[in-house]
């Protein structure tokens, strides 16, 4: 059996290795993403195992199939980058890693929100120019707020535990109610409700094409004043104007994004200056001070890149010797 690995990174490759070794099969590691230059590489081997947020093209896909490579394994979570009718047409197994690490992305999600509430970004700025006032950044307390969460798959309910240790009081939404959380009673029926009682409001969603532009105008309208917006899980969940629109009229007091939806190609680049980023609107944004901006790095840890790599590895092998895999993606 032999693997080929696309868009190996140097973090990722003792974790390669160290599998290929435990598992005695053979992996070829390229640096390349798989694209239409790049995919004939993998002519000749049994599976795939891919990470890349540019898209995988039904042409890609297509050839991936001709070639007999019927076992795609992503080493991250997200699916929506997947040309599904492709997938479909050519019979291709597609697994993902839905848990390399929950806790990543909840504890970034969470230390960008202490450093807003705290207002931790104003005062490295005031204290690197010499000014050791106070005021007028008096903070608030999360201890007396409330975060509405919504979708509370692994990643939401990581987020809630750690939410809680603050003593939050936490409210949810989502389509799938969790028998636990249920319980408690947290879950309310609509998203109307859950931007009515948020004083924070904590995206733990996947992309699809119905919540594309969730938090638009309209949403932000029903939001509390001042709210605070936390997106650590994609950049199509927020129409960015709207939120520029909303930070601009405070009705957004503060956000952290570790996403935007016009990352690809920019984030995980050295632009070598500020002024060199090609985007005006991300600038826009990187510029404010209540605005916290991260190349989606939640998921960047040393357990995630090892739980990504040898996961995806292991599926590929459950894809390519047994036909399926628990972490198999329907589509
Ligand atoms: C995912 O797992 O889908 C992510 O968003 C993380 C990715 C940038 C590796």
């Amino acid at each position: 059996m032999k693997i080929i690995a696309y868009g190996m990174r140097d973090d990722e490759m003792p974790y390669l290795e160290q599998w290929s070794k435990d598992n005695n099969i053979e992996v070829k590691a390229v640096k390349e993403l798989l694209d239409e230059n790049t995919v004939d590489l993998a002519n000749g081997y049994d599976g795939a195992v891919v990470y890349q947020q540019k898209p995988y093209t039904a042409e890609v896909l297509d050839k991936l199939a001709s070639f007999g490579i019927k076992s795609l394994s992503l080493r991250n979570v997200g699916v929506d980058n997947i040309d599904a009718d492709a997938i479909k047409r050519d019979g291709i197994k597609v697994t993902n890693v839905p848990a390399y690490s929950p806790n990543a992305i909840a504890e970034l999600t969470a230390t960008q929100l202490m450093r807003l509430i705290r207002r931790t970004n104003t005062f490295d700025r005031k204290i690197a120019n010499g000014d050791l006032r106070w005021a007028p950044d008096i903070a608030d307390e999360l201890d007396q707020m409330t975060v509405g969460v919504i979708a509370t798959g692994r990643i939401g309910r990581k987020a809630i535990n750690i939410y809680r240790g603050f003593g939050a009081k936490i409210v949810a939404y989502d389509i799938y109610h969790n028998p636990e959380l249920e319980k408690e009673g947290i879950y309310v029926d609509t998203l109307d409700e859950l931007y009515a009682k948020a004083d924070v409001i904590s995206l733990h969603s996947p992309a699809t094409k119905e919540n594309e532009h969730m938090l638009d105008d309209e949403a932000f309208s029903k939001m509390k004043d001042g709210v605070y917006i936390l997106n650590p899980a994609r950049g199509a969940l927020i129409d960015t104007d709207a939120l520029i629109r909303a930070l601009d009229s405070g009705k957004v007091g503060a956000a952290a994004l570790d996403v935007y939806e016009d990352e690809v190609g920019i984030f995980n680049t050295d632009f070598g200056s500020f002024d060199a980023i090609p985007d005006e609107r991300l600038k826009n944004l990187l510029k404010r001070e209540n605005v916290l901006v991260t190349p989606h790095i939640a998921f960047y840890t040393k357990t995630a890149a090892k739980n990504m790599t040898q996961f995806a590895l292991t599926s590929n092998v459950n894809l390519i010797s047994k036909g399926t895999d628990e972490s198999e993606v329907k589509f």
